[in-house]
């Protein structure tokens, strides 16, 4: 379910604002593809639901295990079955890998939230799959964004997606199953309440530390007031 954003007495549409901000929401049980806009660095396309898929040489294709407690790395050329999300990317062709989800976290991340690299990025900025585990009555960091797009799978529990900015924000409830699709520069947040939430974001091509350093424009800005 989404809640509306409120603009003084005017509520927002929900559906314009998720699309100027660059959020899909996919139910449980939904049948979609989501593909990057044709504005974005990197591409991918995102099979929600059953879906066979052929994946051609030269890209490679994430996907969640049948258990829903899996996730599989297979490299084109190749023939897939998926049945709750695969997402194809451009480009990128590792070897193919394959991991049970049963061991929890192994890095301490942020509020109390922890974190595994299901599939480390094979090098830096490549493209990585994560697993995020967040405790009861927490923030997975403050609102903030992504230099490339995160494709959400929410494996167990429960937890609400914040999108938007100042007074024009959408809550989108989580629950397993739940697919979330988030663009590059899309501002959001996720939250827990009563319940913990695990979820497996893919990165559809990952950050470094260089992004920030190699800046022009933070590195180049110097504030009067510093003290
Ligand atoms: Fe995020």
């Amino acid at each position: 379910m989404t809640t509306a954003a409120r603009d003084g007495d005017t509520i927002v549409r929900v559906r314009d604002l998720l699309e100027v901000f660059g959020a899909r929401f996919f139910a449980p049980g939904s049948h979609a593809v989501v593909e990057a806009r044709p504005t974005n660095l990197y591409h991918y396309r995102a099979f929600v639901g059953a879906h066979d898929l052929e994946v051609e040489a030269g890209d490679c294709v994430y996907y969640i295990g049948d258990d829903a407690r899996s996730a599989l790395l297979r490299r084109g050329p190749a023939r897939i079955a998926s049945r709750h999300l695969a997402t194809v990317v451009r480009g990128y062709m590792p070897e193919d890998k394959s991991t049970s989800i049963q061991q929890g976290t192994t890095l301490p991340y942020v509020n109390g939230c922890s974190t595994k690299q299901l599939f480390p990025a094979e090098r830096p900025g490549d493209p990585t799959l994560q697993l995020l585990h967040m405790p009861p009555h927490t923030t997975e960091q403050v609102h903030h964004i992504h230099s490339t797009a995160r494709v959400v799978y929410i494996m167990t529990g429960r937890g609400m997606c914040i999108v938007g900015l100042g007074g024009q924000q959408v809550r989108h409830e989580l629950s397993p199953g739940t697919v979330c699709v988030l663009e590059p520069m899309c501002p959001h947040h996720f939250e827990t309440g009563a319940e913990m939430l695990e979820c497996i974001p893919l990165h559809v091509f990952s950050s470094i530390a260089r992004e920030e350093l190699d800046h022009p424009m933070l590195q180049g800005t110097h504030l009067i007031d510093r003290r």
